[in-house]
């Protein structure tokens, strides 16, 4: 979603912010623009679509300038143009913006009647408006930046570069993310920490209700009532070089292939394996009173959401309580029931997803402790809730999510471990044998991968298939889910997700010799229905694809095409093998269909916005 990027400081900024502006191209993007101070100056360039249109655009700034502003666009309101694309410029003023004025149509007439006229349909540039016209009013930025907050309602993070004062640039957080990069005699801004990072790791977030003055020297923050408050810089751990593709061919390829380094990561800090006793420090346990709990509410949006079914899979038999899912935007505005016993799990990869963020806010004011599975460490969600377990699979930059959904399974599943044995519903032989299998998961998880050369093959088998249903049953469930959604995700194919057991109640209709149906029946308790709904597919004469263990013969011989995926003997692990071959089929089958596998058409990594 959203992108912005902001320097202030002696070296030649356009390449900064350029640089700083194609590390947030993951998030999704249709339109950028570029505003730098030259002098007392303002330069902008603006362009429609990625930042390869932009970049020939560059040569028409200024080359000397050494603080400006640019921003990546999701277009809410308003066409993905040149026109509509940030930086918003006028009267030597420019402004880039995240997040929804929500009520820019009612500012905009009361503009309009006073003679602004308006370029763009934009809701931003109701922002600029209003901020030049409290500056000719009150004369100093700050001061006009306090005239106009007060006006906005809705989610509102600026950055603000004012050519009558070329020695600072302004920034303003509500709603959306800000984080403030110190470095010497220079300073950054940004909407993720992922621009900056390059250039320092010193970072101080803004806290919603903040706005910053940021010179060469240093940062000013005052909160929304003009209090001052002290910047609290903090380092930050993301390396570099994990956003780099290091000879693959797409970040969501190289993301695959890191499961099962991230996963022995998480093992070896999440629990002793040789005991089997989980990590509570880690896992956020010893931190929550789990004498109160009597049950537990799951919140997420997309992929965060289809891992919080399978943790309903894993936290019910463990922990013996009632363990309710939900989505975020559902959630959120349905008056749902909580208390003050209820343990708030608010999963989300980015850490930022709008909807998950009130749900966390909204279960807080009912009293429930909150715990965030979250992968980003300084994300807002993070900050929010009361303890947080780190998924720490590093950043994920392909915008279809890989490692950081099985990187959540994996936390939901020792979560369970973790809790059940603290509240004596698990013991110690229970998880001693969990912890024999969880050993062999990152060398089962590289074989799965392996069987990539196939898959690749079968791929091309079916990239013209116009539909495609995903099935299975028990834990497999939520995988069909999660292997539909990856599908249309990156290759546009529409894909939809069935418990097999649902089959015939509707969606056994679309069934005929053009409709391949996925299906994930590896040996569990489920696999004798599993093999029923896959006749019944066969019956009408569906081609089945099947994700079964090498040696399931009758499951082979059923199957017109057939996906091996390596076993281990338990059915919530088995779960996240069988994911890891269907991020390969996506993969494949999109980059046979020739679509921006990284960056899909329409898609946000990190949605900012209700
Ligand atoms: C967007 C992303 C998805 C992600 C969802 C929730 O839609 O494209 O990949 O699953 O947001 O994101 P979160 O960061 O909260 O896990």
């Amino acid at each position: 979603m959203c992108g912005i990027v902001g320097y202030i400081g002696k070296q030649k900024c356009i390449d900064i912010l350029f640089d700083g502006l194609s590390r947030l191209e993951y998030r999704g993007y249709d339109s950028a623009g570029i505003a730098v101070l030259d002098g007392a100056e303002i330069g902008v360039v603006k362009a429609e679509g990625k930042l390869s249109q932009l970049k020939p655009l560059l040569s028409e700034l200024p080359a000397g300038a050494t603080r400006g502003i640019g921003h990546t666009r999701w277009a809410t309101h308003g066409a993905p143009n040149t026109t509509n694309a940030h930086p918003h410029a006028h009267a030597n003023v420019a402004l880039v913006h995240n997040g929804i004025i929500e009520n820019y149509l009612e500012l905009k007439k009361q503009l309009t009647g006073e003679g602004v006229t308006f370029q763009s349909e934009t809701d931003t540039e109701v922002a600029l408006h209003l901020f030049v016209r409290e500056l000719g009013r009150h004369k100093t930025p700050f001061k006009a930046i306090m005239a106009m907050i007060p006006q906005l309602k809705g989610a509102f993070s600026l950055g603000i570069l004012v050519g009558n004062e070329p020695d600072a640039v302004y920034v303003v957080k509500q709603g959306s993310p800000l984080v403030i990069g110190a470095g010497r005699n220079e300073n950054f801004f940004a909407s993720d920490a992922m621009a900056i990072v390059r250039h320092t790791t010193r970072a101080h977030f803004l806290n919603d209700g903040e706005v910053g003055r940021i010179t060469e020297q240093g940062v000013e923050i005052w909160d929304f009532s003009g209090n001052v408050v002290a910047p609290h810089f903090v380092e930050l751990d993301i390396s570099s070089a994990s956003t780099e593709k290091l000879g693959f061919k797409h970040f969501m390829l190289k993301e695959i292939h890191e499961q099962p380094r991230v996963f022995s990561g998480m093992l070896k800090r999440l629990i002793d394996l040789d005991s089997g006793i989980p990590n509570d420090d880690e896992l956020g346990l010893s931190k929550l009173d789990l004498s109160r709990i009597d049950n537990i509410c799951m919140v997420a949006c997309g992929t965060a959401y289809y891992s919080a079914l399978l943790g309903k899979y894993y936290l019910e038999p463990a922990v013996q309580l009632p363990v309710n899912v939900e989505l975020a935007s559902e959630f959120r505005y349905r008056q749902p029931w909580l208390s003050k016993n209820t343990l708030f799990i608010a999963v989300s990869q980015s850490g930022e997803t709008a909807d998950t963020l009130a749900t966390v806010k909204q279960a807080k004011e009912h009293g429930c402790q909150v715990l965030a599975v979250c992968n980003v460490k300084m994300s807002s969600i993070a900050r929010e809730a009361n303890v947080t377990l780190h998924m720490d699979a590093g950043p994920e930059i392909g915008v279809a999510s890989t490692k950081a959904f099985t990187a959540m399974l994996l936390a939901h599943y020792l979560l369970s471990l973790g809790l059940g044995y603290k509240r004596k519903t698990l013991t110690i032989s229970d998880l001693k044998k969990a912890a024999v299998l969880l050993k062999t998961l990152p060398a089962r998880m590289d074989q799965a991968i392996d069987g990539k050369v196939a898959i690749e093959q079968l791929a091309a088998k079916y990239d013209e298939a116009a539909n495609f249903i995903f099935m299975g049953r028990g834990t497999s469930y939520p995988i069909a889910l999660e292997g539909a959604l990856k599908l249309k995700e990156i290759s546009y194919i529409h894909a939809e997700g069935y418990a097999g057991g649902e089959l015939k109640h509707g969606p056994i209709a679309l069934i005929d010799r053009h409709m391949p149906v996925v299906a994930i029946a590896p040996q569990d308790v489920y696999r004798e229905k599993m093999l029923s709904n896959i006749e019944e597919v066969k019956a009408r004469q569906g081609r089945i694809i099947a994700v079964g263990d090498q040696d399931d013969q009758h499951l082979r011989r059923l199957a017109d095409d057939f996906i091996v995926c390596p076993h281990i003997a338990d059915a919530g692990l088995q779960a996240m093998l069988s994911v890891v071959c269907l991020q390969l089929l996506s993969y494949y089958v999109a980059v046979k269909r020739g679509t921006d596998v990284d960056q899909p058409r329409n898609l946000a990594k990190s949605v900012t916005v209700e």
